[in-house]
Order: structure tokens, then C-alpha cells, then sequence
């Protein structure tokens, strides 16, 4: 290649780079700045918020200092409770500082995460925002409209409409929120049996597939169970199986962590399952679209339909389609199981394609890729980006 080509394809590879890194935003980084939230933060990461706020696109944080989050933690909650208070402090709206006093007639309320999760019963997922004499903006939780001390302090980053992250003055007193939460039902058994996993279970059952799931429930578990009518419509495959390829299939409908519906939403990529054992890969793509979470393995796509249960560490969700790995079903033909793609829709399978293949390569591309892409889908396809990119700069150094 020559020199002034090389240069000119690395001038137009940098601008690549720097247009596909700065979208997300990353709430991790932007409170890391500041060493007086560094509890809160922490807590964020701990209770998964972190990606849960990363992946919204109008959203307001409220943040408490060191002091206000040990006083927190002194209550002795437990991390589901801690997490269902903290959530109370995320709202689904944007309100920077001048917003915040700005508020018509001097008064308004706001939905927060905690109300989005399902958890808080009626309204008491609301935050009221008043406007007091002198200037003060006070933040009330619906089911505790006596508490008067959680005024606004600071803005800590604006960045409208997108996330807004302010200093409030102390922490949102919910008794809701702040009610001890049921210990999770670790009867992998018995939550199997619910309705629309009946099939599933009754195979894991005969095989005895079951007892590798059961014992891996309390280091966090996840099911993809397929409905019992993908099982039944499965039958003729399944029944053709082998007893090894019959539990290594029902093993692929594992994962041996715990992934929320949040998380699922903002990860893409690769995902290890109870049937990867070693070079026995076994593995399946995640792949978000907006609130949609599909499945893919090279011979079909599974749709997330539902939710069965989701408490920390066991979530079970249910799927469209038993899934196929490539492993048990060489040369089987690729199904034709997607309705006709709209234009965009393809485009899209064409991008992952790509995104794939030059994944491919990199004989040390890691399935942990995909828990780092805790952001959104733009970060972590500006990721495959950013690879690609790296690679192609590799080879033009090589060359010059
Ligand atoms: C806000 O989010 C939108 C949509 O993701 C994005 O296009 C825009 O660039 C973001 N704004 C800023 C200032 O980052
Ligand atoms: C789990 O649930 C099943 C079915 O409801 C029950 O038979 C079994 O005894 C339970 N196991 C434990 C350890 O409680
Ligand atoms: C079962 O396996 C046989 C032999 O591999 C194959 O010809 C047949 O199509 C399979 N049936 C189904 C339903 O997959
Ligand atoms: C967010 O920032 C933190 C700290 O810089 C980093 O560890 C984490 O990987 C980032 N998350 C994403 C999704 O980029």
C-alpha cells in the first residue's frame, strides 16, 4: 500500500473511532468523578441500577453523599431492599437545575425506576417535586409526605434531555421501598412447574437434566424455557436425539449466572450456558432490540415472551422457540421461522452478520465481551466497531 493512502485511511479510521465511542452515557464514570458519592456509586453497581440507568434516555439521578448512604446502610436492609430504595431515586424524566425551579405552579410529580420495576404497590413508586419559598426545591415520596428534609443541593451533570445527575440532601424515606422484600424461593423444582413451563420441566424432569440446574441455583441461574407449545412443535427433533444430545440440549436452555430483564436489555453478545463445557461451546447470542430480547443461535431465533420469575439470583423467562445449537444440529437447514423482515429489520441482520464475522478472527475474542457491554446497544456495537477498526490499524502499520 502506499504511504499517502495508508495515511489517509488512518486519518478517516481515527474519525470512525471517535464518532462511535461518545454516545452512552455511563453513570459509573460520571459519579466516579466525585469521591463524596462514592457509596452511592458503589451501591449502583451492586444492585445492577448501573446498566438499568445506562440504557435509559431521559433519566434524572438523584445522588446522596457518603454521610446520607451510611446512615443508609446502618439500617441493615437487605441488597433488595437497598435496591428497591436507591431505584427510588432514579426518575423517568429529565430535571436539571433549571427545570427544577422552574416547576409550573410550583409543583409536580414524577415516576422513578422503583414504580417501573412492578415492586411498589399503587403510586408509591412517585416522587413529588415542590418548589418552597426561598429558592428550595424539596423532593417528597408519595407514602411519606411528612418527610421535609430532602431538598436539592447541587447539579452534579447535565446532559439535556439525555441524564441529569443532582445532589439531593438526604435519602428518600419510602416505607414501601424500605420493607424487608421476601427471601428469594430457590425450589428450582417447583418454580419450573408454573404455568407455560410445564412441558420444558416434564423433559428436564425424564432426563434428569434437572439436577444440573438445581444445583447451580444459588451462585444466580437463568432459564430460557421454551413454551409448551415450542416443546410440543420441537417433539419430532427432540424424540430424534440421543440421551447426551437430549440433555446437552436442555442444558443450552441455561445460564449459569443471573441476568435481570434489564441486563439482558443492555448486554449484546456472546452467552455462555450450562451445556459449555470446554471446546463444547454450546453458546447462543443475546441481542437486544429496544425493549426486545431475542436469542440466536446460527439456526434460530428465540423471542423473550414473558417473565415466569425474576428475584435475585434465579430469573426464568419464557421463549417462542426451543433453541437449536449449531452443535447438536449440523447441517440442519436454517429455518425459516422469521416473518418476512422489514427493511430496516434486515439491514440490521446484515450489520450483526458483519459484526460476527469480524469478530471471527480474533481466535481470543472472549465470551465475557458481552457483561462488559453493560451500556446500550450503541456502545457495544461501537465496540465491535472499535475492534474491527484496531484490527485494520494493525494490518496498515504492517504494511507500512
Ligand atoms: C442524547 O441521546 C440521543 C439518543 O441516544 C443521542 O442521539 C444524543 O447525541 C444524546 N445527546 C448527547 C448530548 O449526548
Ligand atoms: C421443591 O418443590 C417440589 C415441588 O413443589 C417439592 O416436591 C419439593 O419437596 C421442594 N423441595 C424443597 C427442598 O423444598
Ligand atoms: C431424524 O434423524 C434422521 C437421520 O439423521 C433424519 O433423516 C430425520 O430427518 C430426522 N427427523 C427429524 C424430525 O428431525
Ligand atoms: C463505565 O465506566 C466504568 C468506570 O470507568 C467502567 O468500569 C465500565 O466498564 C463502564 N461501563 C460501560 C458500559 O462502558
Amino acid at each position: 500500500m502506499h504511504q499517502p493512502a495508508a495515511i489517509s485511511l488512518l486519518i478517516l479510521l481515527t474519525i470512525t473511532l471517535s464518532t462511535t465511542t461518545t454516545n452512552a452515557h455511563n453513570i459509573t464514570r460520571i459519579l466516579q468523578k466525585n469521591p463524596e458519592f462514592s457509596t452511592f456509586n458503589h451501591y449502583l453497581t451492586l444492585t445492577h441500577l448501573a446498566g438499568e440507568i445506562n440504557r435509559r434516555q431521559t433519566i434524572t439521578v438523584c445522588a446522596v453523599d457518603n454521610a446520607a448512604m451510611s446512615a443508609l446502610i446502618a439500617k441493615g436492609l437487605s441488597l433488595d431492599t437497598i435496591k428497591n430504595v436507591l431505584s427510588l431515586h432514579v426518575f423517568a424524566d429529565y430535571y436539571g437545575a433549571k427545570k427544577l425551579h422552574q416547576i409550573t405552579k410550583g409543583s409536580t410529580s414524577t415516576a422513578t425506576m422503583y414504580q417501573a420495576t412492578g415492586e411498589a404497590p399503587g403510586t408509591t413508586g412517585f416522587v413529588h417535586i415542590t418548589d418552597v419559598k426561598g429558592g428550595k426545591v424539596q423532593f417528597t415520596p408519595e407514602d411519606n409526605p411528612s418527610q421535609t428534609d430532602v431538598v436539592f443541593v447541587k447539579s452534579v451533570h447535565e446532559m439535556p434531555y439525555n441524564i441529569s445527575v443532582i445532589q439531593i440532601s438526604q435519602v428518600l424515606n419510602s416505607p414501601e421501598a424500605s420493607a424487608p422484600t421476601s427471601a428469594p424461593d430457590l425450589n428450582i423444582t417447583s418454580l419450573l412447574q408454573r404455568d407455560g413451563c410445564k412441558a420444558f420441566y416434564d423433559l428436564l424432569s425424564t432426563s434428569g437434566a434437572i439436577g444440573t440446574f438445581t444445583s447451580t441455583v444459588e451462585g444466580g441461574v437463568t432459564v430460557f424455557c421454551p413454551s409448551d407449545d415450542a416443546v410440543k412443535a420441537f417433539a419430532p427433533k427432540y424424540k430424534n436425539l440421543t440421551a447426551e444430545g437430549k440433555t446437552a440440549l436442555l442444558l443450552y436452555h441455561g445460564v449459569p449466572t443471573y441476568n435481570s430483564m434489564g441486563m439482558l436489555r443492555s448486554s449484546n453478545g456472546l452467552m455462555n450456558t450450562l451445556a459449555t463445557e470446554g471446546a463444547n461451546k454450546y453458546d447462543f447470542t443475546v441481542q437486544n432490540d429496544g425493549e426486545d430480547v431475542k436469542l440466536k443461535t446460527k439456526l434460530v431465533t428465540a423471542e423473550i415472551k414473558g417473565t415466569v420469575v425474576d428475584d435475585e439470583p434465579v430469573a426464568i423467562y419464557r421463549v417462542d422457540k426451543v433453541l437449536m445449537p449449531r452443535e447438536l444440529f449440523k447441517g440442519a437447514v436454517v429455518e425459516a421461522d422469521e416473518p418476512a423482515p422489514a427493511p430496516k429489520g434486515a439491514k440490521k441482520k446484515k450489520a450483526a452478520k458483519k459484526g460476527s464475522a469480524a469478530e471471527a478472527p480474533g481466535p481470543g475474542s472472549s465470551d465475557g465481551d458481552s457483561d462488559d457491554d453493560a451500556a446500550d446497544q450503541t456502545a457495544s456495537s461501537g465496540g465491535k466497531v472499535v475492534a474491527s477498526v484496531v484490527m485494520v490499524l494493525f494490518m496498515v502499520v504492517a504494511l507500512l
